[in-house]
């Protein structure tokens, strides 16, 4: 396996894979991996001949407050996993490589529609800085396939529109979200939770199985079940930030004869917020 640091290196390997056909597959990550992350490179694996996985805490996408400086960078361990997994190439660039200019002279991609609300309403910009750092990785590694978690729902939605408003040539594969035995989706920040609020956090996912149960027994009152959940949350010790039954792919609210449904989540504990989603076919 090779680590590369820069957009020059890593574009002399890939040519040479190019020259020899082979199908280039990209897992864009902040790192700190964990299984989830290891699922989208097995993913990629067995869609492409190689697979880079990038490695890069992207400075746009997070807000003023947000845990930018604090987020974990663990590029050794990294390193070992997707070694043992067999991915080709890690492409862990500097910000001074990424971003030359500096933030505010970066050309952005902005994507309307799906990118309004849930997460894009709480989180100011984090769209545009994820939609702009994911176009110039694709111009840099120029992959055949891309790999993302449904794990962040909207953000995959949002790849997907890019994609193909943008017309650019590169299949998107959607992964399956990766759980803790307890049910709690794996994450980077749950290494943020102490012992008391990882106890909690698994209260997360039951709250959106049991609004799943009660829309596939057909209950169709959308804002009564929102507003349990909260309740729920809260009673469990969360601070909810929204809990949203959507239309799976314009992710609007939901409709009474809508067949793919999705609730979207976000709650706080203490300051960590996590997020998860539930999807369920009528
Ligand atoms: P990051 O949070 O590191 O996630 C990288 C990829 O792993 C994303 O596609 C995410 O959806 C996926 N992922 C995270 N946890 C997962 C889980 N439990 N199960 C399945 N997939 C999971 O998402 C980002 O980084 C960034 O926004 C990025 C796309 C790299 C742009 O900076």
């Amino acid at each position: 396996m090779r680590t590369v640091h820069t957009v020059r290196e890593l574009r002399a390997l890939l040519n040479s894979h190019r020259q020899h056909g082979h199908r280039i597959g990209l897992v864009p990550t902040m790192g700190n991996l964990h299984a989830g992350h290891m699922s989208l490179v097995e993913k990629a694996l067995q869609q492409a001949d190689v697979v880079v996985t990038s490695i890069f805490v992207n400075p746009m996408q997070f807000g003023v407050g947000e845990d930018l400086e604090t987020y974990p960078r663990t590029l050794r361990d990294d390193q070992e996993k997707l070694e043992a997994a067999g991915n080709h190439i890690v492409f862990a660039p500097s910000v001074e490589e990424v971003y030359p200019h500096g933030l505010v002279q970066q050309t952005q991609v902005s994507v309307p529609g799906v990118s309004e609300g849930h997460c894009g309403a709480s989180r100011p910009g984090h769209f545009d800085g994820v939609s702009t750092v994911v176009s110039m990785l694709f111009n840099m590694v120029q992959p055949n396939v891309a790999v993302f978690g449904e794990k962040d729902f909207q953000q995959l939605a949002v790849i997907r529109k890019m994609v193909s408003d943008l017309f650019m040539p590169i299949e998107i594969v959607g992964a399956p979200t990766h759980r803790e035995n307890d049910g709690l989706a794996r994450s980077s920040r749950n290494s943020y939770l102490s012992e008391q609020e990882r106890a909690i956090a698994p209260a997360l996912f039951g709250t959106l199985q049991a609004t799943a149960r009660a829309l596939k027994d057909g209950n169709t009152d959308f804002a009564a079940l929102e507003s349990e959940a909260q309740t729920r949350l809260t009673a469990a010790g969360f601070r909810p930030d929204y809990y949203n039954i959507v239309n799976s792919l314009t992710l609007k609210p939901a409709q009474k004869d809508d067949a793919q449904i999705t609730i979207l989540a976000a709650a706080f504990l203490g300051t960590t917020r996590l997020i998860d989603n539930l999807s369920i076919n009528r």
